[in-house]
């Protein structure tokens, strides 16, 4: 660590450049395009309880070792483990890190870019006058097209790359700033909508009313992976932007206001979405469609529905777009320090290298549709191996190696600062990340194999 001078490293400026910067990371197409759609298919209300059970008992003590390792370590997600544990394997959950994180922003970029063009459609008054049929005829016709989804790809790719040139301070803090109120404002807006429609409150008993006799050992399993990709933890997305983080930010009061404000969203999301699904009589349990079939036929049926299509798409992007940049700084981060090379160099090489998986990703949906592994399309295995494997098994390691490896003091002089604040849960805290939270995780996470209706 001596060799190493910390005031050169970018980093947030302030608080509120730390929350807007991990609430734009948490908060993306997991919460919007993803949660209504699984906690539909997993029980509604059901699958609520348990998520934030997971979010409560995983998600905060996970989020809060990822950012202490971190800020202790002062490196990337790879290099932390190197300067925490010399010559140790730990090394390796950072290199798996990095693997995530190419699986998840091949994927992830594909939606993103979709999100684009529905926004483009919705400006243009695209679905105007179509029913649903068509608008399901027009979705695919898009996803399959030879090059029309690559292109919105490359876009949002670029457009990630271009915040992240820009750096910590200068282009993911100043952006994220001024695009998560943006954010907040929007979902609200859509959210009065959408409760004002008649027959409204069908879709929130639906998405609060509990079906217990839906809940299968997969759900659980969904819900785990589903909370944990939320969050965005389990692959070092929080290690390094804990390495940002100032040495007097409370790391638990920061941890906690992330999650919440993450899992507020993602309710929110689903009081935008069933309402309406259900004021205009559809099913909820779509899938992934939902927001790209099912709502845009809504919009074209209610009352101000140009503006809140537009809005809503444009949301959606902006959601989308504060995560990609944090992910792809998990890679540039990384490149930077071990190989000791410029950030646009990195982010270049890294953010290229990226688009090159996701354009598999992307055709899977078009020419690549036959080619199928483990019964999975690229993009469905990709989606499948970091949300559900990688994740789980980064959440695993990253918290034993907060309970265990880093030692209970260093973990005590991290949360308290070096002792100048108080940490009153912090006894609670440290059992649930020994032992509960491990046990917790591992427990699913086996249970998962015994479930042939995954692979
Ligand atoms: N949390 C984001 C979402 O909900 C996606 C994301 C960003 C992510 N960074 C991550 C997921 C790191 C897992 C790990 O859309």
């Amino acid at each position: 660590m001596a060799s190493f001078d910390p005031s050169q490293r970018d980093g947030f400026s302030s608080r509120f450049g730390v929350i807007a910067a991990a609430v734009g990371s948490a908060v993306g197409l997991g919460n919007i395009w993803r949660f209504p759609y699984v906690a539909g298919e997993n029980g509604g209300g059901a699958f609520l309880i348990i998520y934030i059970g997971f979010i409560l008992l995983i998600g905060i003590p996970v989020m809060m070792s990822e950012f202490a390792i971190g800020r202790r370590a002062q490196r990337n997600t790879f290099g932390a483990f190197k300067v925490l544990a010399p010559r140790s394997r730990w090394s390796l959950v950072g290199l798996m890190g990095i693997i995530a994180a190419f699986t998840i922003l091949a994927f992830y970029s594909t939606v993103a870019g979709w999100t684009v063009e529905y926004l483009v459609n919705a400006v243009g008054d695209q679905f105007a006058g179509k029913t649903k049929e068509e608008l399901g005829v027009d979705f695919s016709a898009f996803s399959s097209h030879a090059y029309r989804p690559l292109i919105w790809q490359l876009v949002f790719m670029v457009l990630t790359a271009a915040i992240v040139i820009a750096g910590v301070k200068n282009g993911i803090e100043k952006y994220t700033k001024i695009l998560m109120p943006l954010l907040v404002v929007l979902i609200l807006v859509v959210c009065v909508r959408s409760v004002t429609l008649p027959n409204a409150s069908a879709g929130l008993e639906y998405l609060f009313n509990p079906v217990w006799s839906d809940i299968t050992l997969n759900s659980v399993l969904m819900a785990l992976g589903q909370a944990a990709f939320s969050l965005s933890i389990g692959m070092g997305c929080l290690i390094t932007y804990g390495s940002y983080i100032r040495k007097n930010n409370n790391l638990f009061s920061t941890s906690f206001m992330v999650a919440s404000a993450d899992t507020i969203i993602a309710v929110l999301a689903g009081v935008m979405i069933f309402p309406a699904v259900f004021s205009f009589g559809f099913e909820p349990d779509k899938g992934p469609e939902l927001v790209f079939i099912v709502l845009p036929n809504i919009f074209q049926t209610m009352p101000g529905g140009y503006i809140f299509a537009i809005i809503f798409f444009f949301l959606i992007s902006v959601a989308a777009l504060t995560s990609t940049i944090s992910v792809l700084e998990v890679v540039v981060a990384a490149f930077i320090e071990e190989f000791k090379i410029s950030r646009t160099k990195a982010t270049l090489i890294a953010a290229s290298s990226i688009t090159v998986l996701g354009v598999f990703a992307t055709l899977s949906f078009g020419q690549m549709g036959d080619f199928e592994i483990l019964g999975k399309s690229v993009f469905g295995l990709l989606e499948f191996i970091s949300a559900n494997i990688l994740l789980t098994f980064g959440a695993l390691l990253i918290i034993l190696f907060a309970g265990w490896r880093l030692g209970k003091a260093n973990f005590f002089d991290e949360v308290t600062n070096g002792g100048t604040i108080k940490q009153p849960l912090f006894k609670v805290i440290f059992f649930i990340i020994r032992y509960v939270a491990p046990i917790a995780i591992g427990f699913v996470a086996v249970a998962s194999f015994f479930i042939d209706d995954l692979l």
